[in-house]
């Protein structure tokens, strides 16, 4: 039974050396001291053996025990210390790794193009007012003399959010509730989004209008077209130069429609300048004489009638005009596809 005793002893020193791991180890510790384990059968069997016999195999079995017990520990030791190390090796940092730059972000092209047209137009005293999205068809219509036949008005152009209510499809009713509110002097600047029912690679169902105005007493197109030049100097350059074309507008007359120069060809017309086609010019907004109805329509009254006298407002004219922000962007920042503006990428974005 000793040498039995022995064998399973020494065989156990053994396996536990070899114990790759706790779990392997925890296998072990079972085989030999488990309720089945081998130390534990032999114990078992202490109940067949002479009296005298008894002590001495007992004290052999718990010697072995102890030695068995005390090596299983120190493996589990040093077991332990082997996986924590591996573990610390394994989720090391590594700090000399370069790290990645966070994101930054930058203003929408469009707010930076508005911005900048407002700035402009600060410089010579245009105020900026602001007016809601949500109009009356009225102010959007009406008031601003596009009549209830007007093409514009058709369902295909404008969302209609309710009778007698639209998401505006222009600036043009800000500068109608700024004439309403103020009268004269006015000067104004209009940024704001705007919605028309139209959606493909040049129209997007929402975009960006400013809108200016500018009503005091004999203001003239000859304003209006300064005003304009200035305007084409300082965004795009100062060699830039405008033209006029005679154009319809419902809210002004005489209308005009405005080119500037080409600030890539600089107007040496060559078909192969990208910008403008050939053409030598761009064209950037609308303009013009504000119409003598909306006058009428913001309640500015001349009582002439009758009295010879001059009437309040008499004498005073305005000029107003309107540009579509997207396009300026684009031009300005040479962005191919409008679509691109609406996408969200911040690397486009990043860019500028
Ligand atoms: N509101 C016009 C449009 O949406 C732009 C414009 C404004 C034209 C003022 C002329 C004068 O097209």
């Amino acid at each position: 039974m000793i040498e039995k005793l022995n064998a399973i002893g020494g065989q156990a020193l053994n396996d536990i050396e070899n114990a790759a791991d706790l779990d392997r180890l925890e296998q072990v510790r079972i085989s030999i001291l488990g309720k089945k384990g081998a130390l534990s059968e032999v114990l078992k069997g202490l109940g067949g053996v002479s009296p005298q016999e008894r002590p001495v195999i007992g004290g052999v079995a718990n010697d072995w025990k102890r030695k068995v017990e005390d090596s299983l520990e120190n493996r589990r030791k040093s077991l332990q210390e082997i996986e924590l190390n591996r573990k610390l090796q394994s989720e090391k940092i590594d700090i000399s790794i370069p790290s990645r730059m966070p994101h930054r972000g930058s203003l929408h092209v469009i707010t930076q193009t508005t911005r900048r047209i407002v700035q402009i137009f600060s410089k010579i005293g245009f105020d900026v007012t602001t007016g809601p999205e949500v109009e009356t068809e009225y102010l959007n219509f009406e008031a601003v003399n596009i009549p209830a036949d007007h093409p514009a008005r058709d369902m295909q152009d404008t969302f209609f959010l309710g009778p007698g209510v639209v998401l505006r499809t222009h600036t043009s009713p800000v500068q109608m509730r700024a004439m309403r509110r103020q009268k004269a002097p006015v000067r104004v600047l209009c940024p704001g989004a705007v919605y028309r029912a139209d959606d493909d690679a040049t129209h997007s169902p929402m975009f960006h209008q400013i809108e200016g105005l500018w009503i005091d007493r004999g203001v003239k197109m000859s304003d209006l077209k300064g005003t304009l030049q200035f305007l084409a100097a300082e965004l795009f350059g100062k060699e830039t130069r405008i033209r006029l074309r005679p154009s319809y507008f419902p809210f002004v007359e005489p209308g005009a429609e405005v080119d500037v120069s080409c600030f890539q060809c600089r107007t040496r017309v060559s078909d192969t300048c990208r910008v403008c086609k050939g053409t030598g010019w761009l064209e950037i907004l609308g303009a013009g004489m504000v119409h003598p109805r909306l006058f009428e329509m913001a309640g500015y009254s001349n009582g002439t009638s009758g009295s010879g006298e001059l009437g309040e407002w008499e004498g005073y004219t305005g000029f107003a005009f309107g540009m579509g922000v997207e396009r300026i962007a684009m031009l300005l920042y040479q962005i191919p596809d409008l679509r691109l503006l609406f996408q969200g990428d911040i690397r486009l974005f990043s860019q500028f």
